[in-house]
């Protein structure tokens, strides 16, 4: 770690133990100097309060180095425009940033903290400030349900027409929001499918307990609804090039960037062989085996596994679906996509990393940090 990352996680370790009252002032110190920047922000700000402020805290420690994550940084900035930040907006979003924690920091502040934080955020700022400036697309596109089937009771399937087109690559994910459920409160879903002429995108949901977005999404959408869709993000795709035969490896929704892949190797692949291996805890929450079961029948070069890990009676394979795949292989030479929750990811990688798969060869999307 260089100077700065060392000053900018020594200076947050002054105030971490004091982080609500850091979000409290935060958004306060904005909204009193800007009060037209509310309005931005979701209704309910009790629920997530801190959401932004942490978002920029990890953004700034983590991202020392800009440069190294340049890429990700203009698709922020570009995904930014969906929430109506504008340009001028980065200095008193700084601002208050700063501002909150020197006034929690206390005695120890001191005005390196205060240049280095200065500094790290100038960078990150004029990244993602690059990538809206550069981004022609609309900052979001309006989309009718014209589908929405629930598979299982905290799971739904559903499709969306884009009122315009939506350009994307297979694999990507988008933030939604749903204007009438849950106004200005956006989540990341990842498209379910390979870009269609038709347009439509299909996602595939499952509600998280306390989780607003995704039990707007499964219990309460219905098929007329407008949802917004913002810029698609992510670089888990296929490598067109490459000759390797291919792991795919889903947790629940996590199979949503997956059939997306799937789908695009539907309409090329001829000689990689392809293993899918989809865990759930239960065979309820297995809720796309069907049509996974189809695409196997027709692609030759398919092969489907499935597993449980809580359901003792299911007939296909018992466990978490990292051990499942341990008990496969050898894995060493193939191209692996790994796609679910937190823990489900973190799991696989480390049997991934203990089966001596390099890690080059291997993309994932977690879903959660935890
Ligand atoms: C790149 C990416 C792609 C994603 N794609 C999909 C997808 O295709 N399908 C899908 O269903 N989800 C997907 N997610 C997860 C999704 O973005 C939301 O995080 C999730 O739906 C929860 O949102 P919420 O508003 O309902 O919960 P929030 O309101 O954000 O959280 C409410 C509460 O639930 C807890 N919580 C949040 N997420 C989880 C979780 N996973 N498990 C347990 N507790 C949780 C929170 O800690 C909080 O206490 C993806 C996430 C990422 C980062
Ligand atoms: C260095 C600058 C910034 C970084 C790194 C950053 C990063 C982020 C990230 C990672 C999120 C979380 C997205 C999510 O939870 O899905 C977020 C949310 C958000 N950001 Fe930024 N952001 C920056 C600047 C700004 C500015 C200048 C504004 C303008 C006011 C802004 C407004 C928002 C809003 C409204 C949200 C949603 C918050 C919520 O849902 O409660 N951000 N930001």
């Amino acid at each position: 770690m260089g100077d700065l990352g060392r000053m900018l996680k020594e200076s947050w370790s002054l105030v971490e133990e004091h982080q609500d009252k850091v979000a409290g002032y935060f958004y306060a110190r904005m909204f009193l100097s800007h009060p037209d920047l509310r309005d931005l922000f979701p209704v309910h700000m009790d629920v997530q309060r801190a959401r932004l402020l942490n978002a920029i805290v990890t953004a700034v420690q983590t991202l020392e180095d800009p440069e190294k994550f340049e890429e990700w940084l203009r698709a922020l900035g570009r995904d930014h425009r969906k929430f109506h930040v504008e340009p001028e907006h980065y200095e008193v979003v700084g601002g208050a940033l700063i501002e909150a924690m020197r006034t929690y920091a206390g005695e120890q502040w001191s005005v390196e903290y205060d240049q280095a934080w200065a500094d790290a955020y100038a960078k990150i700022a004029s990244v993602m400030l690059k990538g809206a400036e550069a981004d022609t697309n609309p900052p979001y596109w309006y989309a009718e349900v014209v589908g929405h089937e629930r598979r299982a009771s905290d799971i739904a399937v559903f499709t969306v027409q884009p009122m315009q087109p939506l350009d994307f690559r297979a694999g990507q994910y988008v933030s939604i929001e749903c204007p009438r459920i849950q106004p200005r409160l956006w989540r990341t879903y990842s498209i379910a499918n390979a870009p269609r002429r038709d347009n439509t995108l299909e996602f595939h949901v499952r509600s998280v307990g306390a989780g607003w977005v995704s039990s707007a999404l499964v219990r309460r959408l219905e098929v007329g609804d407008m949802v917004r869709v913002a810029s698609p993000m992510g670089t888990m795709n296929l490598d067109r090039r490459s000759t390797r035969d291919t792991v795919f490896v889903a947790g629940g929704t996590g199979l949503a960037p997956i059939k997306s892949l799937l789908e695009e190797l539907t309409r090329y692949n001829r000689t990689r062989w392809v293993h899918v291996f989809f865990g759930a805890r239960t065979r309820e929450d297995l809720y796309d085996l069907a049509e996974l079961n189809r695409l196997a029948a027709r692609y030759p070069w398919l092969s489907v596994v499935t597993a449980c890990s809580d359901d003792p009676t299911y007939p296909g394979e018992q466990g978490n679906i990292s051990d499942v795949v341990a008990r496969y292989g050898p894995w060493s030479e193939h191209d692996f996509f790994v796609s679910g929750s937190g823990p489900m990811v973190k799991d696989t990688l480390k049997t991934l990393a203990e089966l001596q798969v390099p890690s080059i060869r291997v993309k994932y999307d977690s879903f959660s940090d935890f």
